[in-house]
This record gives structure tokens, C-alpha cells and sequence, in this order.
């Protein structure tokens, strides 16, 4: 078994309820992962994924590699019969199988370019691990999704939601770097497991990919939008159909405490403060970012133990 996208998990309450129980004793599946051994590479910059995730393998008793591929592994080449005569110095094909003799599981983050929408949506260099390691791979941010951002916040959003169908608005807000859909898209996918009246709200031409929100529906005045939400999901991302571009700042979608009223606030992190967010909404008790980070590790134990079942 893989965790390479939302739709791996077969049922979401199950997995949630799963994760709540983890959360009541962390520990008690320790002999599970006992001889295990979890690799977790890096092609760029984390601090929940990686705390979290060791903490994870650590809770299931397994140990831990860890390495920054991004800054200190080679460069990696992924196309077939190419004359790797420029930049890559070696092929996804044995860096994958050398990774697979060291580890039973590898967890692999690495983003969107952003720059060539086809190349991103290949997720090239976690396909790449699928097809050549042979062994599990579990998604710690790929170029299109984070499925263990999406599990965390469903297990914030069962924990704190207050009706059975609670509103929940997930906001574009401004950013001054283009930043990747994949927490967004995840987000979507996992809203569309969930009993909730969920709606996207951007300024024109930051819609995602259509073939992921469907019909969820999308409200340009994020004043509208924010009516009567009980949670309030704030993320950037660049537009998609001018893929990877910055089309405006829009400083007003900044969300203020005031725009939220008594909804509860979450954000993936990290965050910028007062550009994103303000000071007022993510220091108020209704922000839930920190609780979201700690969910983490029992999404990603969660996805850990299921895996090591079927090993
Ligand atoms: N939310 C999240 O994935 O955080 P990091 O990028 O710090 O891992």
C-alpha cells in the first residue's frame, strides 16, 4: 500500500476515528514498527512534515532516516534513454532501488516547479520512487497534493466542529511568492469526503483545477463566502490556469478577525503574519493552527501503521 493521495483513503471517518484513538496512546503500537525502518527524503524545506513524521514512526516503534535530498543528494535525471550529459548526474531508476535497501518505507517531499504544468502533474520524482523502489510510498507534499495535511485538518475540523454539518470556507489569500496548489487541492479532495457545506472563494482567475473542485462551489466575494462559517481555511495559491503566475496581491483577502466573526481559523503553516493573516485572527483562541500542526503526527502514524500492516 501507498499514501499517495487522498483517494487512498477507503473511508474518511474510519481514518479519522482511527487517528483520534492513536492520539489517546500514542505508543501502543510500538512493537508494530519494531525492525522497521522509515526514510524520509527531502527535495525541499519542512518543519511539521519532518518532526511530525519521525515522531510518527517513532510512536510505531520504527527508526528513522533522514536526508535533504534536495541540497545534498544528486541531482536526479527521470527520462527514458536520456543522454545524461547536462545537469543530472544520476537516474531515478538506481537512486530508487538504492533508497529501497536501506528502508521498508520511503516518504518523499518534493514540490511543483511550477513552471511546466505537465512535468508537475507527473509528480515526477514520487512516481519515479512508486515505479522503481518497490517498495511503500507515503507523500509528504508532492507537486499536487498533501495528503497528510488534508488527514490533519480533517481530524482538526472532527474535533472541533460543534454540527454535524458545519460551513467551511476555504480562502485564497495574498502572497508574494507563486506558491504551489497542492495543499489546496488536497484540502478539496478531502472536503469532498466530509458531510459539510463547503465552499472556494478567489479572486477571478485563481480558480483550481476544475477536474478537482468539480462542483464545489465558488463565491468571488469572499465577504458572501465567509457568512456564517463555522471554519475558516486560508492558503494561497498561484493561478492554474496561468500556471505558476502571481495575477495580483489583492491585499484586502488578507483575513482579519474581524472578517472571520466566530469562525475558527485554519492554515496549513507555515504562515506569513499580516499579509496572509492577521496578528488578531491567528493569536485569537479561535485559530487552530497549532492544533492542525499537531494533528499531523497522527495522520501521518495513522498512514504508517496501515502500510506496515499490509508490509
Ligand atoms: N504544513 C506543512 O507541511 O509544514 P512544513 O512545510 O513545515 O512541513
Amino acid at each position: 500500500m501507498n499514501y499517495l493521495s487522498i483517494q487512498d483513503i477507503d473511508h474518511l471517518p474510519s481514518w479519522v476515528n482511527a487517528a483520534k484513538k492513536l492520539k489517546l496512546a500514542p505508543r501502543e503500537h510500538q512493537a508494530l514498527g519494531a525492525g522497521k525502518t522509515l526514510c524520509l527524503l527531502f527535495f525541499n524545506n519542512s518543519l511539521r512534515t519532518r518532526l511530525s513524521t519521525q515522531k510518527a514512526a517513532m510512536n510505531l516503534g520504527m527508526e528513522v532516516l533522514v536526508m535533504n535530498f534536495g541540497n545534498e543528494g544528486w541531482a536526479l535525471e527521470f527520462g527514458d534513454g536520456t543522454v545524461m550529459d547536462q545537469g543530472s548526474s544520476e537516474h531515478i531508476k538506481e537512486a530508487a532501488q538504492v533508497v529501497a535497501q536501506f528502508c521498508d518505507i520511503v516518504a518523499i517531499r518534493a514540490f511543483a516547479g511550477l513552471t511546466d504544468k505537465q512535468k508537475d502533474e507527473a509528480e515526477l520524482v514520487i512516481q519515479g520512487f512508486v515505479k522503481y523502489a518497490g517498495i511503500p510510498v507515503l507523500n509528504m507534499e508532492s507537486s499536487v497534493g498533501h495528503p497528510l495535511q488534508a488527514l490533519a485538518d480533517a481530524i482538526t475540523i472532527s474535533e472541533q466542529k460543534t454540527k454535524t454539518r458545519p460551513k467551511v470556507v476555504l480562502t485564497w489569500a495574498p502572497h508574494p511568492k507563486a506558491l504551489p496548489h497542492a495543499v489546496a487541492n488536497s484540502f478539496v479532495k478531502m472536503m469532498q469526503l466530509q458531510d459539510a457545506d463547503f465552499v472556494i472563494t478567489h479572486p477571478k482567475g485563481y480558480e483550481l483545477n476544475p477536474a478537482i473542485t468539480k462542483d464545489v462551489p465558488i463565491e468571488y466575494d469572499q465577504e458572501k463566502a465567509f457568512r456564517d462559517a463555522d471554519f475558516v481555511y486560508v492558503k494561497n495559491w498561484s493561478s492554474y490556469s496561468d500556471y505558476g503566475k502571481i495575477l495580483h496581491q489583492d491585499t484586502n483577502w488578507m483575513v482579519t478577525k474581524k472578517k472571520l466573526g466566530p469562525a475558527k481559523l485554519m492554515h496549513c503553516l507555515p504562515v506569513r503574519r499580516n499579509v496572509v493573516v492577521s496578528d488578531d485572527a491567528i493569536d485569537s483562541n479561535q485559530s487552530l493552527v497549532i492544533e492542525q500542526a499537531n494533528n499531523r503526527t497522527y495522520a501521518a502514524q495513522l498512514a504508517l501503521k496501515k502500510i506496515i500492516e499490509q508490509l
